[in-house]
Parts: structure tokens; sequence; C-alpha cells
């Protein structure tokens, strides 16, 4: 099983019971993190995120992961959650609403999870700047594992408008996919790692 524990200070300790007929406390542990639930909070607009949501959770074979669209979540629980992942997508330079609005509504709870962020977008040079724009710089730092995916121009579900910018704008005429697929396995990879300090 690809599964990682870092335990710093005490690991030979941690292995000790072993030699005594026993299981070890690092066998303990990896037992609990088996059992870690993950919530995965997404908006999307055609479908990108959605995407990239459940891919992050098919490939987070340890996690218990349940995945949640905001734009038809009403109130959100988060307390049965260790590790909350946030996407979200950029259109006309913002990341939606309903994003802002859930960070923003539960930053204080946010504050105490395990948390990741991701974000969907296109125009690469922007990127950086975007994702400081998208998510709010406490939850920044507070992140374990931040990844900017790529993302796709979906002319197929796009309304007129749309097409209209992104064609000016991005001098793209059809479907194209820019999904950056190994920050997915990057971003379950980092959060199969679990240190635990102070022990
Ligand atoms: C109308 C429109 C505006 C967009 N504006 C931006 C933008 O300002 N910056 C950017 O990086 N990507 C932009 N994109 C690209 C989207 O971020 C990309 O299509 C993403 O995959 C959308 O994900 P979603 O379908 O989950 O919303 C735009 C796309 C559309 C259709």
């Amino acid at each position: 099983m690809h599964f990682f524990v870092k335990v710093r200070p005490l690991n030979l300790f941690m292995r000790l019971p072993v030699f005594f007929g026993g299981v070890s406390l690092q066998q303990k542990f990896k037992k609990v993190i088996i059992q870690m639930k993950t919530a995965i909070f997404y908006s999307s607009s055609h479908g990108t995120t959605a995407k990239v949501a459940e891919l992050l959770a098919q490939k987070m074979t340890n996690s218990q992961t349940q995945i949640f669209n905001l734009k038809k979540l009403k109130n959100a629980d988060l307390t049965i959650f260790d590790t909350i992942i946030i996407g979200g997508s950029v259109h006309a330079g913002n990341i939606q609403s309903s994003v802002r609005k859930f960070c923003s509504k539960n930053m204080v709870e946010l504050l105490n999870k395990r948390l990741a962020l991701y974000l969907c977008c296109m125009n690469e040079p922007e990127f950086d700047v975007q994702f400081e724009h998208a998510f709010p710089e406490l939850l920044r730092k507070k992140a374990v594992s931040s990844k900017i995916i790529g993302g796709e121009f979906l002319f197929g579900k796009m309304n007129f408008f749309e097409k209209a910018i992104v064609k000016k704008v991005s001098k793209v005429n059809g479907t194209v996919s820019k999904i950056d697929y190994s920050k997915i396995d990057e971003m379950a990879k980092e959060l199969e790692v679990v240190t635990i300090s102070g022990i």
C-alpha cells in the first residue's frame, strides 16, 4: 500500500512494542489514519473543477472521501472531517463567489483542519497571482498542499458571450484541455503523508 507515516522524534520507541509481541504504535497510528475522513468542497462552472475533485477522491485511497458541490450546498458540516480540500476555478480573474463565501464563513473551523487548496485556470502567466487572489492568505498559509491544476476551455458548455470572450482574450477557437494530471497525483500523495510530531 502506498502509505507513508513520518514519525519524527520517537520513531524507535514507536516500533519497540513489536519486540515484546505487541502491535507497534506506528501500526496503531496507521490504523487511525486509514480511517481518516476527507471532504472536497468545490465550485465549477463547466465541469473541470468537478472532474478534478472526482480524480482526487479516486486517488485518495487511504481516506473516506466525500465530494460537495458548493453551488448546491446550503450548510456545510465540517466537524466530522479531518482533511478539507477546497477547489475552484478562475473566470474573468476571479474564483467563484461560492468558494469565497465558503472560505470566509468557515474560516475558524478551516484553520483547525488539515487543509488543501486547488485552482483550475488557463492563463499560465497569471497562475500564481490568481491563486493568491483566489484564496485568503490565512488559508494559503495553513494549507499542507496547494496546486494550480491548469484547466479546460469546453466550448460545448459555453454560452455565446463566454465563447466570444475566450476567442478574443485567449485566441482559442475550440475545446482545449490542459489539465496537469501530475498536480492531482502530487496533491493525493502529499495528503497521504501524515507527520505526527510532538509525540
Ligand atoms: C468566460 C471564461 C473566462 C475565463 N477567465 C479566465 C481567467 O481570467 N483566468 C484564467 O486563468 N482562466 C480563465 N478561464 C479558464 C477557466 O479557468 C477554465 O476554463 C477552467 O477549467 C474552468 O473550470 P470549471 O469548468 O470548473 O469552472 C476562463 C474561462 C471562461 C470560459
